[in-house]
């Protein structure tokens, strides 16, 4: 077990040093997250946020929705790929975390693509009419059902949702905990879900590819 952490933390490190790196102001939001925030490794990361930015170019996505802004990463990696006129909805409930991530999304040529949303995720997302191109899922494990069921009609044909946290730490193998259990369960109802293909990919704590048909 030790040699599996040991040769999946040199692979984790490998995959990031073979990455494109982030653009410098994603490194001083890094560093003002280790510093001002509790849980600093809530941050996705290099390797899913230039994933995520790939996706968005790949996808040619101008409607995203993001649950789980955080300081802000994620969502300047997703930002940096949309067209001028794209837009990006970030939901989060933190006024603290909103804050620095307000200040990083000022600071950004890709900011003014952003709109953060202060509140519960699904008072946002309930208020939402545009049809959405690209979702990010990022927070609050145990509404992960809601938020597929919510998502999911507002998505268009051939657009994406992205789980993160789709492992669960390795929990989804013998779920234990409330989250372990909920996120196994979606995982299994979207496997078995006709209007969407998947891909689980075991990267970080899963990242999970989900794609209306
Ligand atoms: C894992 S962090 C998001 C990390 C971010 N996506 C990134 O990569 O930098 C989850 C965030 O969701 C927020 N959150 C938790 N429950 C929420 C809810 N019900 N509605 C909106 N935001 C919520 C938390 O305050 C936290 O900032």
């Amino acid at each position: 077990m030790l040699q599996d952490n040991l040769f999946s933390s040199q692979i984790a490190n490998y995959s990031n040093e073979m990455t494109s790196p982030e653009p410098p102001l994603l490194t001083y939001l890094i560093q003002e997250t280790k510093t001002s925030t509790h849980i600093p490794d809530m941050i996705c990361g290099r390797v899913e946020g230039r994933l995520l930015k790939m996706l968005v170019n790949l996808t040619k996505a101008k409607h995203c929705v993001e649950v789980g802004t955080f300081t802000g990463y994620s969502a300047l990696s997703i930002a940096e790929a949309l067209p001028p006129e794209g837009k990006l909805i970030t939901c989060e409930i933190r006024p603290r975390h909103a804050k620095i991530a307000q200040k990083y999304f000022n600071l950004s040529p890709h900011g003014h693509k952003i709109e953060l949303k202060l509140g519960k995720a699904t008072d946002t997302l309930n208020s939402l009419t545009q049809p959405i191109d690209f979702c990010f899922i990022d927070a609050d494990k145990l509404n992960y059902q809601i938020y597929y069921d919510l998502l999911l009609p507002k998505v268009k044909s051939g657009g994406l949702l992205v789980f993160d946290n789709a492992l669960y730490h390795g929990e989804v193998l013998n779920p234990v905990t409330k989250e372990g259990k909920i996120i196994h369960a979606l995982n299994t109802q979207i496997q078995q879900d006709s209007r969407v293909e998947q891909v689980l990919l075991a990267i970080r704590d899963g990242v999970l590819l989900v794609r209306k048909k």
